[in-house]
């Protein structure tokens, strides 16, 4: 299994402590999953995002990244919170077996801010969704959901880290459940 991070590395923490099993760390950016990675003696590459604007040769970053997955002999990819949205050929190379974790109930508020916009349209309640990743954004099959509640007095970051400590079970769980049913049709 290959894992795809780009911020603190908590998700990834979980999935290393729930002891899946992972050969690749692979980083758009340097953060702190490195070292978590590191301190778990996971392999990390980075392929580093040079361009955030319009110039960004989303394909040719995709090829990398599934060229480094495919060193390392990786057949699932498990995106735990990487920043870059990566090019249809992702999927197809990994024959869909590519699973994310999203901070909101998708359908309702896909996309890099779904904890804020949640907030920011009053919803008492949001959470986080587990699901098969597709060429679209945030789309595909659900494979687990769990909701959490809005506080009064929340904010983007307390609200992001009641639905955080939600992924840090559910995600792992999921994952194993998604091995073991791979491995059983297998
Ligand atoms: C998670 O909320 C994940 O759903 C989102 O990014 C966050 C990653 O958290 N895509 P961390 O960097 O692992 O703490």
């Amino acid at each position: 299994m290959g894992l795809l991070a780009s911020g603190t590395g908590s998700i990834l923490g979980a999935v290393l402590d729930a002891g899946v099993d992972v050969s690749v760390v692979v980083v758009d950016r340097k953060c702190a999953a490195i070292e978590r990675a590191e301190a778990a003696a996971v392999p990390v590459e980075i392929v580093e995002r040079t361009s955030f604007g319009s110039d960004f040769d989303r394909d040719g970053f995709t090829d990398e990244v599934v060229e480094v997955l495919g060193r390392h002999d990786v057949e699932v990819v498990v995106m735990a919170g990487f920043m870059t949205v990566l090019s249809a050929g992702a999927v197809d190379a990994f024959d869909g077996r590519v699973l994310n974790t999203h901070p909101s109930l998708l359908p309702s508020f896909p996309g890099a801010h779904g904890v804020r916009d949640a907030l920011d349209y009053g919803v008492k309640v949001t959470g986080c969704t587990v699901h098969l990743a597709t060429p679209d954004v945030d789309a595909g099959p659900i494979l687990a959901q769990q909701a959490v509640p809005v506080l009064d007095d929340d904010t983007v970051e307390s609200l992001h880290e009641r639905i955080k400590s939600v992924e840090r079970r559910l995600y792992p769980a999921t994952i194993r459940s998604y091995l073991e049913q791979l491995e059983g049709a297998g």
